[in-house]
């Protein structure tokens, strides 16, 4: 299911004051492809997977998932969201957290509870099913959260920025970890971050955005085989990869930073 943004814009705020979020912006995000975008700090590119997962609204322009105009649809057909912050219930046990969506759509305690007794194991979480979140650390809740949202298995993953409380060590275990569920599954995937490394090691493409207001400023094809391991930081062609971003965001920050200075002054 291609995923087309089309002249989309967002613009927030009343005629006094307005905040233009996204600027027409057109993309496809192709089907069964890992697209991240990268930007730096309010850019718009939160603004843009929410209005992508019918949770936001949007000004102009138009969204179409898999040839079938977004506008009017029911939320949630085709995607489900994973955040940074995770919001699971922390008086619910793992399993119950990881089985809740299939709770309320009345799938019976059996079958959902095989479900998620598998893919808590996918995500190495075998033996903690009866554990609650409070007992778990950030890397593990990441799991559950990352679980509760396969179990879905909608076609469209939508990712904002998961991985970015986690400390280093888990970020990078966890980074391997959605590689390899990525590439047995036929998800298409958005996933958003403003970290360069990050992106070029999941993507198959990094849309790279501008500061506010954003637009796209250029899209990178990251062709690094797969299986991707964090092995591969160290390649030449890491390295090209990461220059051409880190190139395009230092930028894209300098004028964001200069746009403030402006404002302040
Ligand atoms: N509900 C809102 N009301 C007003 N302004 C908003 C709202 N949501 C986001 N914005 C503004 O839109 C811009 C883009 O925000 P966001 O999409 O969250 O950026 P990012 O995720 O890239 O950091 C920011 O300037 C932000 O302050
Ligand atoms: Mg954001």
């Amino acid at each position: 299911m291609d995923i087309v943004v089309d002249n989309l814009s967002q613009v927030f705020g009343d005629s006094s004051h307005q905040v233009v979020a996204l600027d027409r912006v057109s993309h496809r995000f192709p089907s069964q492809r890992f697209s991240c975008i990268l930007g730096p700090s309010g850019c718009g590119k939160s603004t843009m997977i929410q209005i992508v997962g019918g949770i936001e609204p949007f000004t102009g322009g138009s969204v179409t998932i898999g040839g079938q105009d977004q506008a009017g649809q029911p939320l949630g057909s085709h995607s489900v969201m994973m955040w940074q912050h995770l919001n699971l219930f922390p008086w619910r046990t793992v399993i119950d957290n990881v089985a809740f969506g299939l709770e309320m759509q009345g799938v019976g305690k059996s079958e959902r509870y095989e479900k998620a007794t598998r893919l808590l194991a996918s995500v190495g979480l075998r033996g903690f099913e009866r554990h609650r979140p409070p007992q778990l650390s950030g890397g593990m809740r990441q799991r559950v959260a990352l679980a509760r949202a396969l179990i879905m298995e909608r076609p469209i993953m939508l990712m904002d920025e998961p991985f970015g409380a986690l400390d280093a060590q888990t970020k990078i275990v966890m980074q391997e970890e959605l590689a390899r569920i990525y590439e047995r599954s036929k998800m298409t995937v958005l996933f958003v971050t403003h970290a360069i490394d990050e992106a070029i090691l999941l993507g198959d493409e990094v849309v790279v955005m501008t500061a506010r207001p954003g637009r796209i400023k250029e899209v990178i094809k990251v062709d690094l085989p797969r299986p991707r391991s964090q092995d591969m930081v160290n390649t030449p062609e890491f390295g090209r990869l990461y220059d051409r971003a880190l190139h395009l965001i230092r930028e894209e920050v300098l004028s964001s930073m200069r746009q403030q200075e402006e404002m302040a002054g």
